[in-house]
């Protein structure tokens, strides 16, 4: 059983292990930063073609389509999308057909290598110029994909729904245990990119379903609709919801101010990368090893370095990117 299933051993919570945990913690102590930081690496979670965060959501995710008694799932994202090449690799492999529906961003050689993922996964195209152009065409692509009158299981951009967020309050009650394990101290803040908001919204309900004192602090990389502390922690307390329905015994309620979500490390726009995010990335991939990519965790872990000493410590920056080897 998975951590919230032996939490809530009673409850209704299909599920189905993707990637391999504990993923590992370390301290980064090469960054010569004046903060205690330390690593979870989420790169490596996801037996599959594609690593990272997006595994997590998917374990919660692929169990409900069938649980629903779908066999097509429909998601949006923008042409880079690691949220839809996660979701048709995954979903491929266990039986769903997956329909993606793209929207354009600007182009550089990762989203290049995404695109090129992206048309070898398996998974049907519609790509759309904007979201506007994309929102009109969502029923006709709902239909097209319909069988036996059923419509596909339509899942929001970063599969942000209640049910994926599961994946990140299990991922807090996974920190719980390290934790107490002593594998790392009680992290004083989280630092993780919001992109669409389930990871953040997931570990800030699960930090305090573990009773740790640990802070969300989500470094905002997405201006394609509002991300802020209240739709963060409205998604929070969805998923609380959901956990209830399902049959958990939950009675956490959270606010605006259980946790913070800023944009000012975003830069122009989504998808465009800031020097201070190029500045991380390069730092991180020299003396820590790490990959990290420019539009999400390069501005997390250049809001660490931003903020240094200001920020409560000890720090946890989780790598949500998970890229593989792939042909
Ligand atoms: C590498 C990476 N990190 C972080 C995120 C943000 O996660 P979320 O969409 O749950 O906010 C995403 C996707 O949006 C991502 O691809």
């Amino acid at each position: 059983m998975t951590r919230l299933g032996t939490r809530f051993p009673t409850a209704d919570l299909p599920f189905i292990g993707l990637g391999t945990s504990p993923t590992p913690v370390r301290r980064l102590d090469r960054l010569g930063l004046d903060a205690e930081v330390w690593l979870k690496d989420e790169s490596v979670f996801g037996d599959g073609g594609w690593g990272g965060n997006k595994v997590r959501k998917l374990e919660w995710i692929i169990p409900e389509a069938h649980r629903r008694g779908k066999d097509t799932l429909f998601t949006v994202g923008g042409i880079g999308t690691h949220w839809g090449l996660a979701a048709a690799l995954y979903g491929t492999e266990h039986g769903l057909q997956v329909v993606l529906g793209l929207v354009d961003q600007p182009i550089d050689d990762h989203v290049r290598d995404q695109l090129r993922r992206l048309d070898a996964s398996g998974a049907v195209i519609h790509r759309h110029r904007s979201v506007r152009r994309l929102k009109l065409a969502a029923p006709w692509i709902l239909a097209r994909h319909s069988s036996h009158g059923r419509l596909p299981y339509y899942l929001p951009a970063g599969g942000s729904s209640p049910v994926g967020s599961l994946g990140y309050v299990e991922t807090a009650l996974e920190i719980a245990e390290q934790v107490e394990s002593g594998a790392m101290p009680e992290p004083a803040t989280i630092v993780t990119a919001v992109g669409s908001g389930g990871t953040a919204a997931g570990l800030a309900l699960g930090l305090r379903l573990a009773g740790l004192r640990t802070r969300v602090l989500g470094v905002v990389v997405n201006d394609s609709f509002r991300l802020d502390a209240v739709t963060v922690s409205r998604l929070a307390n969805r998923t609380a919801e959901l956990l209830r329905t399902r049959g958990a015994d939950v009675s956490i309620e959270l606010g605006p101010d259980d946790l913070v979500a800023s944009d000012r490390w975003m830069g122009e726009t989504y998808g465009a990368s800031t020097p201070a995010g190029v500045e991380a990335l390069q730092l991180a991939g020299r003396t820590e090893g790490l990959e990290l990519e420019p539009v999400y965790t390069a501005k997390a872990l250049g809001a660490i370095r931003e903020l240094g000493s200001e920020l409560a410590g000890p720090v946890l920056f989780l790598q949500t990117h998970g890229p593989r080897a792939m042909a």
